[in-house]
């Protein structure tokens, strides 16, 4: 079986929970869970449930996709995605934004915690992405190219949505939300950065960096989505001292900052067509 039969037997059975199909998708990254709560939920689907959908190997990870409406506007979730670092394929990771395409979704929101290396950054901050580096994070479209997806070499001058960003800068002034712009610097993790690696990351012209992402906009570009991506900064990477960062510690500062996020990416969930 090919892979793009897969993504196409993934899609055909999310498709029989959809009664009012979608344009619009979302991907929630750590700690941004809170987000559901804002949508009149229709259909939960479990990852586990749907054909060919990678396998969570993590314990106690539930992925899920959350199938409703925001404001009346259908809306599809995901709510956990899949990282390079956990032992998923990069093709594995991205099997989700490419399933969202097939299912009729236009326009993809992107979210993630990330550290800062933007010495303007301070924890709770938000990050419109404007652009990205890919520093060792493996090309999702390594491999042979399935014109049906997308095409062999894809244009990456405007991965995220100059219009997209427009609108969510828009929408943050209108809620009086200080909103930063930057440079996502995609990495594999699992390992936080070295203080040297943060300074480096910062020369090499990264405002934030993270583990996550970059591969789901490469492929989405790829197969056609209209990307917005916004980072919550849940750490600073550069400190003279005390550069000690924790899991936890991300958790609880994304967790602080998510109700900022939430209400930008509902506003923007909203307005865009
Ligand atoms: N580095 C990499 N990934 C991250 C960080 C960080 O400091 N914070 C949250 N995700």
């Amino acid at each position: 079986m090919t892979a793009y039969q897969k993504l196409t037997e993934a899609a055909a059975f999310i498709k029989k929970y959809i009664t009012h199909p979608p344009k619009t998708g979302v991907v929630l990254g750590s700690g941004l869970g809170n987000f559901i709560s804002a949508i009149t939920i229709d259909t939960e689907v479990e990852y586990a449930d749907i054909p060919h959908f990678p396998v969570s190997t993590v314990e106690g990870h539930h992925g899920k996709l959350v199938i409703g409406n925001m404001s009346g506007k259908p809306i599809i979730t995901m709510s956990g995605r899949f990282h390079y670092y956990e032992g998923y394929s990069a093709e594995e990771v991205v099997f989700p934004i490419r399933v969202l395409k097939l299912l009729g979704v236009e326009t993809l929101l992107i979210s993630n915690a990330a550290g800062g290396v933007n010495p303007e950054f301070k924890v709770g901050d938000l990050m419109i992405i404007t652009d990205h580096i890919s520093f060792a994070t493996i090309n999702p479209l390594l491999g042979p190219n399935d014109e049906k997806l997308g095409p062999r070499f894809p244009d990456m001058s405007e991965p995220y949505k100059k219009y997209l960003i427009d609108k969510a800068k828009a929408v943050a002034k209108q809620l009086s939300i200080d909103v930063k712009e930057g440079v996502y610097f995609g990495v594999t993790g699992p390992t936080f950065e070295t203080r040297a690696e943060y300074k480096l990351i910062r020369v090499l012209g990264g405002d934030a960096v993270g583990m996550s992402t970059v591969q789901e906009v490469i492929a989405a570009n790829h197969i056609g989505l209209n990307v917005f991506a916004m980072s919550v900064i849940t750490d600073i990477g550069i400190r003279e001292e005390e550069n000690t960062i924790t899991h936890e510690e991300v958790l609880q500062a994304a967790k602080a900052a998510e109700p900022k996020f939430a209400a930008i990416f509902k506003e923007l969930a909203t307005i865009i067509d």
